[in-house]
């Protein structure tokens, strides 16, 4: 979701800008643009439709001579997606360009105070009454107006920002929204994620809240909203440049799906010593843990399926009753939530609004809040209590594949800990779970070696327009992940179901032919499945059955088997979810889709 960039040094800024913001394409977006400040004012360039566009329109940037500039991707929230709303926007006197990310909230009543005063409104985004702001407050200082201008917004923003009369120089500045700077030799970036950065720098600071970056080619002053300058850290990023490219494969949803048995190995690795969970990141002491009497886990779209398999790991071994929530249900609902509460947010991005929105409603109540999270430094990090990394490396495909695996790997983990903290496994059992999630990476690495014939079974099955999942208990939490892949990338219409439910009423759906996708790995619930399995073929359907390897009985009905690894019955999401990824991916393959930027969709859900 909207994407920013921000260049000052000594060599033309365009180019950076641009590969900058194809690093970014993978947020989601429609429209893209840049501002240079050229020997004769601030040059700007914007087009709808993909970043190709704007590369053409610029001659690859030459078109836009200069050394400072800013640019961005848009995610149409006011507005649609036209040349017009596209970011940056200008004052009237094109003095002063902005790009934006998130929403002014009070936007209607700055527009109308700003038209009284005679600004001209050119677009219908919330994002120009902040240029107009700028015009109307500076008098010569840049940082100041800045200031000044922030102090009238409300809502969530990272800003970036250019002025005519101030060679060299663009601000940075951030309320809720993603935002960083990256630290050059003799040249300074900012940008919403390390990804757009990381070919020129691995040397980034981690904007806060309210504060704003003032940044020249030589340095880089960070103050806080009323001006005072704050001493901040420059964090080194572990990742290179070959984590954001795709290394040989078509799409970086397929490089990330074949990534994962690695991702899960660097996420569990070093939380497993000497046959010990070990979570030196979750500082609960036993006081805190006997106090707490009740889990939720709260997430949005693939991190809440992944919350779903937590749900029914941690509540089976660690006996506490355990919730799972849609962030965008809780943080509107009078949630029985206090000081008892532990509060596990999960996310990958660390930065989705409702999300954020859920967790700070929960921990005003009193809740303990561990987040899971892949993005470092990001805002549902920095808000949490604790925060567990699950390590999954860049995320660039919009579809999430390696940062829903290594959620579940982390929720996993986390339930054997709590589990044995709370004196519920005997030796036998803990070293057995423990061993189990040892042999994750190697797991994930069978299940995708297991299926060769997915392309086949995606070429079966890819031209019906409705499909079903079905499953109960984790293979219900884990159907609803593999129905998801496959409508957001290949857009079939395809529903999970608890398996049990049919009867009430989606067996109606069921017809010749229907494809049914039944996931039949929870083996304490083998026979009820195969029974429902029974109960769909009789209306016709056709059966592409998911199943234990080593599982004969399943041929008895299903039209086709994808197999799948054996583990602890607990664990079995986790080989189950990687051939659905990689059916999802083969189906929208040939149904020839955007893969790694479905319609509509964006990466990181910064607006509610
Ligand atoms: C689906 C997908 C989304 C995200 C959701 C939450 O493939 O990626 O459903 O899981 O938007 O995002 P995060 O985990 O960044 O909070």
């Amino acid at each position: 979701m909207c994407g920013i960039v921000g260049f000052t040094g000594n060599q033309n800024a365009a180019p950076i800008l641009l590969d900058g913001l194809k690093k970014l394409e993978y947020r989601g977006y429609d429209s893209a643009g840049i501002a240079v400040l050229g020997e004769e004012g601030i040059h700007m360039v914007k087009a709808s439709g993909r970043i190709q566009n704007l590369v053409e329109k610029t001659q690859d940037g030459a078109a836009l001579p200069g050394s400072t500039g800013i640019g961005h991707t848009r995610w149409a929230t006011h507005g649609e997606p036209t040349d017009v709303n596209a970011h940056p926007h200008m004052s009237n006197d094109e003095k002063i360009a902005i790009v934006h990310n998130g929403i002014i909230e009070n936007y209607a009543q700055l527009r109308e105070e700003l038209q009284a005063k005679g600004f001209q409104f050119k677009s219908d985004t919330d994002t120009e009454v902040v240029a107009h702001l700028m015009d109307l407050y500076y008098e010569g200082d840049l940082k100041k107006a800045v200031l000044k201008t922030i102090s009238r917004l409300e809502g969530a923003y990272a800003l970036g920002i250019l002025c005519a009369e101030e060679k060299g120089r663009i601000i940075a500045a951030r309320h809720a929204a993603p935002l960083i700077v990256g630290v050059g030799i003799g040249e300074n970036y900012f940008a919403s994620d390390v990804t757009a950065l990381v070919a020129y720098t691995k040397n980034v600071i981690y904007l806060e809240d309210g504060e704003i970056a003032d940044i020249t080619p030589e340095s880089v002053t960070v103050y806080d909203s009323l001006g005072k300058a704050q001493e901040k850290t420059v964090t080194r990023i572990a990742w290179d440049i070959a984590a954001a490219e795709k290394g040989g494969y078509d799409h970086f949803m397929l490089k990330e799906i074949m990534e994962q048995p690695n991702a899960i190995k660097s996420t569990i690795e070093p939380r497993i010593k000497d046959g010990e969970v070990v979570l030196d990141d979750f500082s609960l002491t036993d006081e805190e843990l006997k106090n707490i009497n009740k889990i939720m886990i709260t997430a949005c779209g693939s991190a809440y399926y992944a919350g779903s398999v937590g749900k029914y790991v941690i509540e089976d071994l660690c006996r506490i009753p355990v919730e799972a929530d849609l962030a965008s249900e809780l943080r509107y609902r009078n949630p029985l939530v206090d000081e008892h509460t532990l509060l596990v947010v999960v996310s990958q991005s660390g930065e989705t609004a409702d999300t954020i929105a859920a967790m700070k409603e929960c921990k005003a109540r009193g809740a303990r809040v561990l987040a899971i999270v892949n993005v470092v430094g990001s805002t549902i990090a920095k808000l949490a209590d604790d925060v567990l990394y699950t390590w999954a490396g860049p995320e660039i495909a919009v579809a999430t594949t390696k940062g829903y695996t290594t959620q579940v790997a982390v929720l996993d983990l986390l339930a054997v800990y709590l589990a044995r903290r709370l004196g519920r496994l005997d030796d036998q059992r803990y070293r057995a779970l423990v061993k189990a999630i040892e042999q994750f990476p190697s797991l994930v690495q069978r299940a995708i070696d297991l299926n060769p014939n997915l392309p086949a079974l995606a070429e079966k099955y890819h031209g019906y327009n409705d499909i079903f999942f079905l499953g109960r208990n984790l293979d219900y939490a884990a159907s609803m992940e593999g129905s998801l892949k496959l409508k957001e990338i290949s857009y079939l219409h395809s529903e999970a179901y608890a398996a049990g439910e049919l009867k009430h009423g989606t067996i109606a759906l069921i017809e010749k032919d229907r494809p049914v996708i039944a996931l039949a790995c929870y083996e304490r619930l083998f026979d009820k499945m195969m029974s429902n399995i029974k109960e769909v073929k009789a209306r016709g359907a056709q059966v592409l059955a998911v199943a234990l390897e080593g599982n004969r009985q399943i041929f008895a009905e299903a039209d086709d088997v994808i197999f799948v690894p054996q583990t602890e019955p607990l664990f079995n999401t986790l080989p189950e979810v990687v051939p659905l990824q990689l059916f999802a991916y083969y189906v929208a393959r040939a149904n020839g889709c955007d893969i790694d930027k479905p319609k509509n969709l964006a990466k990181s859900v910064t607006v509610e």
